[in-house]
């Protein structure tokens, strides 16, 4: 019985989110502490799913678990495989719908192991294909942001689709804090784009500022001026709450990350629910911000170090 595993990390966003939608760069890095694991194996037919969401035969999957599905046969036609039927099992520690690129970080680990399976070799575009797929029916169109920062070890620009590596100054320290309330991507995106059609006078300056502080973080970061950074960070959160993606439990958790002493604090991802990204001073003013965010109501909290680089 032939099987294969593959495996992939959560993300957050620093920098774009949404105005990567309109083209503008954004600044992502990946969270290595949390992942997705696939392991997929051969049966002689059907395709057999084990995850947290769902376990029984594909074709009595819920809506949920269609992202999957999705990722999994994207991935097998692109092998060329045929006939056989296959058995996946998940494992994610990666927390669903909260901005953390779950449904992107499932996709590649699927294609990670479908590739591993039928000994075939798959590109960064190959994966990156199979993430898309998937992220199709988990959000709709995606930028495609989420996809190439869960399959990238390092922290990355994205551009017009392009990917580089971020150069980091000094070490940064973040804390990500889960308002307990799941995000809805694909809605929130459509939420701005609808305002930008009614509204493009206030929209377009928001999303060019996004674009800008983009650029702006980008070079904080590799010069390692962690205090512009972290101011930078906070406008980016003021022009997504503009925008109208941030909520009440988002708020708290950014006003409890200030009066923390935190450097910079901001919602990550598609918002409406999901996470905060936090930049403390160091280790241990993390340890620090992480406890007082959870006294402010966050469900969880990870920490996450960018080493210099
Ligand atoms: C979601 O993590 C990021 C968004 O910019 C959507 C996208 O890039 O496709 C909100």
């Amino acid at each position: 019985e032939r099987a294969a595993v593959g495996t992939s990390h959560a993300k957050a966003i620093l920098f774009g989110e949404h105005a990567v939608v309109y083209g503008a760069p954004a600044v992502a890095i990946p969270l290595h502490a949390l992942t997705a694991t696939a392991q997929v194996t051969e049966r002689p037919a059907g395709t057999h799913i084990h995850s947290a969401l769902f376990r029984g035969q594909a074709d009595d999957a819920p809506a949920r678990v269609q992202p999957l599905l999705e990722a999994l046969y994207s991935a097998l036609r692109r092998t060329g495989h045929a006939g056989q039927g296959v058995d996946l099992r998940l494992d994610s520690t990666i927390p669903y719908e909260r901005g953390l690129g779950s449904s992107a970080a499932v996709a590649v680990a699927v294609a990670r192991a479908v590739a591993a399976l039928e000994h075939h070799e798959f590109d960064a575009e190959d994966i990156h294909a199979v993430a898309m797929d998937a992220e199709t029916i988990a959000h709709g169109k995606s930028s495609g942001l989420d996809p190439r920062t869960v399959a990238s070890a390092v922290p990355i620009r994205f551009l017009g689709g392009q990917v580089s590596p971020v150069s980091v100054g000094s070490r940064l320290d973040f804390v990500l804090a889960d308002t307990g309330r799941a995000g809805a991507t694909g809605k929130a995106v459509s939420a701005v784009r609808r305002r930008l059609e009614a509204e493009p006078d206030v929209v377009t300056p928001l999303i060019d500022r996004l674009a800008e502080l983009a650029e702006i973080g980008t070079s904080c970061m590799a010069s390692g001026d962690r205090e512009a950074l972290g101011a930078h960070m906070c406008e980016v959160h003021r022009h997504l709450a503009e925008l109208g993606v941030s909520d009440l439990t988002l708020e708290r958790l950014v006003d409890a990350a200030d009066r923390a002493g935190a450097m910079g604090a901001k919602l990550t991802g598609g918002g409406r629910g999901g996470c905060v990204i936090v930049l403390a001073r160091d280790e241990e003013h993390a340890e620090h911000v992480e406890v007082d965010l959870r006294r402010a109501g966050a469900t969880r909290t990870w920490r996450t170090a960018v080493e210099a680089a």
